[in-house]
């Protein structure tokens, strides 16, 4: 298992190229299952999960090549409509077949996932909606046995869930009417989704609203080149890795409109963040006062960056909240940052974060995605050296991360354990 050796203390200087969005292309690979065809996907970073999913793909049939960060996939030979356990405990978004699978074959058995790191993550709203649509949902043996053309309906969400949005996209495409989602998922992720469901012919309107309306395919495209919009995350854990730590970065490749709540909050810090449509430039001290925050649905601030944030808090001149609201147990990197001497009580959903003067380096240990980028951020602020294990999570989010911030200056390097 790899380590990363992180030794901390220096400010980070220079340019970073942001990559594709993991949660853009994941579901967007499972959406070439829908239409028998081609399809050319570029710009698609090269992570654990991405691998993860074109393995999924092949089980079900169809041929895959990645080459220079472009994915080509035929799915003309699909014909085994199922994801095995081994893959979906591993990457919940393999879920995401579920849809796909429904509208092409009217037959999919999926394994259910488990829960993670963070809770139980329930899938109950994407089985809901399609027992509304009609479909025949069973559970036999830890699968999801599903069958029958969605028929289409109102699909009406008591809270937004990003999975449950894409994966009623993705089945409504085939449908045999028209599908309305209410309280559908606003995120850009699933405005890209929708927009490579518009190429492969499906009628969407109300993309980035509370309301989506699909009118299914009429006439199929099943030769299809996109482009995956940039990784609003991983631009955002730069945004912050600069603020933390100090220095002047310019973050390069990115929509800047997706960020607009980390922008926000940074320069309410008097953080100097310049941008232009598709850059961003951060200048900071590394001296900030605490700010409170809480997690939100897009355009809100995004779960998905609560950890790094609270690794600049503990840091931060006074003291601060963060309030979790989309995972109310989504923590596990509290008692890592406390290891590094940050000074944090969690209470329900709630972390209360005391600033310290000093973060000092340790040995820690990744426990998911964000939570391992946290831990990258704090060894970069601590003065010495600190030693990051199960690195493994990291890969599956973040492309080459010790590379992008060795070139920002870092003292980053990853070894074999
Ligand atoms: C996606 C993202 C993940 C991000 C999350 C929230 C991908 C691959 N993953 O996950 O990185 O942290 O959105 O922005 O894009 N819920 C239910 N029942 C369900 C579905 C969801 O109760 O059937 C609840 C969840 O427990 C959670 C909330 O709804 O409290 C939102 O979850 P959801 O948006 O579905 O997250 P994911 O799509 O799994």
């Amino acid at each position: 298992m790899d380590k990363l050796i992180v030794v901390g203390g220096k400010q980070l200087n220079g340019e970073v190229d942001i990559s594709g969005s993991k949660n853009a292309v994941l579901p967007i690979m499972t959406a070439t299952l829908i239409v028998s065809g081609n399809y050319k996907i570029n710009n698609v970073p090269d992570l654990r999960d991405t691998r993860t999913m074109i393995r999924l793909l092949k089980i079900i049939g169809a041929k895959v090549d990645y080459t220079n960060k472009t994915l080509t996939i035929d799915t003309r030979n699909c014909n085994n409509p199922s994801a095995p356990y081994e893959l979906v405990k591993t990457m919940r978004a393999s879920f995401y077949v579920l849809g796909p699978l429904l509208s092409r074959f009217h037959h999919s058995q999926v394994s259910l996932p488990g829960g993670c790191a963070w809770g139980p993550r329930p899938v109950d709203f994407h089985i809901k909606a399609l027992r509304e649509m009609d479909v025949d949902v069973k559970l036999d043996k830890g699968n999801i046995i599903a069958e029958g053309q969605p028929k289409g309906g109102d699909i009406i969400f008591k809270k937004k869930s990003v999975g449950a949005t894409g994966n009623v996209l993705m089945a409504a495409t085939k449908a045999i009417r028209k599908t309305k989602i209410i309280n559908a998922a606003k995120e850009p992720e699933i405005i890209a989704l929708g927009e490579f469901l518009i190429k492969l012919g499906a009628g969407i309107e109300g993309l980035g609203t509370d309301n989506i309306e699909i009118t299914p395919i009429k006439n199929e495209n099943n030769n299809i080149e996109f482009d995956v919009i940039p990784d609003r995350i991983e631009a955002g854990t730069f945004m912050i890795a600069a603020a933390t730590i100090g220095g002047e970065v310019n973050i390069k490749k990115i929509d800047c409109s997706h960020l607009d709540v980390v922008t926000s909050y940074l320069k309410k810090m008097d953080i100097d963040v310049h941008m232009n449509k598709n850059n961003l430039f951060i200048k900071s001290d590394g001296k900030y006062n605490a700010i409170n925050i809480e997690t939100s649905e897009y355009p809100g601030f995004p779960t998905d960056l609560q950890a790094q944030w609270m690794a600049m808090m503990i840091k931060a001149n006074g003291d601060s909240t963060i309030k979790e609201n989309i995972y109310s147990d989504r923590f596990t990197h509290i008692s890592e940052l406390v290891r590094m001497g940050a000074n944090i009580k969690l209470k329900k959903e709630i972390a209360y974060i005391g600033g310290v003067k000093r973060i000092y380096p340790a040995p820690v240990m990744c426990t998911d995605i964000r939570a391992s980028a946290a831990l990258v951020i704090s060894a970069l602020s601590a003065d010495g050296q600190s030693e990051i294990s199960r690195i493994y999570h990291i890969d599956r989010g973040y492309e080459k991360i010790e590379n992008k911030f060795s070139q920002l200056g870092a003292n980053i390097k990853r070894v074999k354990s």
